[in-house]
């Protein structure tokens, strides 16, 4: 895997098929790897930074466990932990942090943040979610994607792609998609669809354009897919009175018995990269439940969420491997896990 050694993570449009294809099949060979009580430690003597400007719960233990699974070591940067922009600027904090470390991952606001500090820095850094976009969570989907349907390859695949498309998961989804040929249906009123200069990207980069829709029709868009892919309405970073209007405008686009039933497909599995708002049972979602008088979940009902936990839940567990697999790919010139 040479093509990704030393090169940062930041978006997966930098990417080819073959790249995104060869992180997946190294994650299927690390979880197997795992489960079977035999790994080999690869990143021994790694110093990796975590910088979180923004909470999370996944994506830092995911790296945590996969650079302790591997050898590393690794030191996290929480929210105003560090003098990042404040007291220092991103470029001389990239500097000291490339001299310490093997490599760097970030997670924050503005998208431009991680392109100004991957650029004055001399070791890999990977994007653990931007404003923009999220490509270690869509790699985790992808190897998900892959385990359900063994025998498919990626452009047989259909996705429809459901609430909020103007957000980072979407507009990963799309990267992913304009690559690797997915059919892929963003379904969402007009003002949520995603920027003009991303889509235009992604549209260039897809060899068959007609396979990326944007559509306000949830049937038609749904219409025989094999996965829903949902995600919260309202992203980290983004002003709570947000809310308001994004629950005017998104409440028909909730993942519920009625969309499922528009698939046409008894086996279309349910995708959500959390955390997610079905059920009463975290602070956010009983408040918002209560002050917008909705009863069953936000941008997905309980009941479809437990229909579909197994593979929610094994989308998280995936996290970690695939981020292994980022890891080494980034770090080690020859992998042999023999
Ligand atoms: N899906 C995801 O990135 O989760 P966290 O915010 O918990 O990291
Ligand atoms: N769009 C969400 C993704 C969380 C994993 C957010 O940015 O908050």
């Amino acid at each position: 895997m040479k093509h990704l050694y030393k090169r940062h993570f930041l978006r997966l449009l930098d990417f080819s098929n073959t790249e995104l294809e060869n992180i997946i099949i190294l994650s299927e060979k690390l979880k197997k790897i795992k489960k079977n009580n035999q790994e080999i430690q690869l990143l021994k003597k790694k110093n990796i930074a975590l910088i979180f400007e923004k909470e999370s719960t996944r994506t830092r233990c995911s790296f945590e466990v996969a650079a302790f699974d591997q050898g590393a070591h690794v030191t996290y940067l929480g929210p105003g932990s560090t003098h990042f922009g404040t007291k220092e600027s991103i470029e001389d904090t990239a500097k000291v942090l490339s001299r310490l470390y093997d490599g760097i991952e970030y997670r924050g606001h503005d998208h431009s943040v991680i392109e100004t500090l991957s650029k004055h820095s001399n070791v890999p850094v990977w994007n653990g979610l931007t404003d923009k976009f999220h490509p270690t969570q869509i790699i985790a989907d992808l190897l998900t994607m892959k385990e359900v349907f063994k025998k498919k390859q990626f452009f047989e695949i259909k996705c429809a792609y459901i609430g909020d498309s103007h957000n980072n998961i979407a507009n990963t989804l799309l990267e992913a998609a304009s690559i690797l040929g997915i059919d892929l249906r963003l379904i969402s009123p007009k003002p949520y669809w995603p920027e003009k200069n991303i889509l235009n990207e992604c549209q260039n980069k897809a060899k068959n354009t007609s396979k990326i829709t944007c559509t306000e029709n949830i049937k038609e868009g749904v219409k025989d897919v094999d996965f829903i892919y949902t995600d919260v309405w309202v992203s980290m970073g983004e002003p709570e009175t947000t809310w308001k209007e994004k629950i005017v405008l998104l409440k028909n686009y909730q993942v519920n018995q009625n969309m499922i039933n528009m698939t046409n497909n008894p086996n279309v599995k349910v995708l959500h990269c959390l955390p997610a708002l079905h059920d009463k049972k975290n602070t956010l979602a009983k408040s918002i439940l209560k002050e917008y008088n909705l009863q069953d979940g936000i941008e997905i009902t309980d009941n479809i969420f437990q229909k579909n936990e197994q593979i929610i839940f094994e989308q998280a567990e995936n996290r970690l491997h695939t981020i292994k697999a980022i890891l080494i790919s980034s770090l080690i010139k020859k992998i042999n896990l023999k």
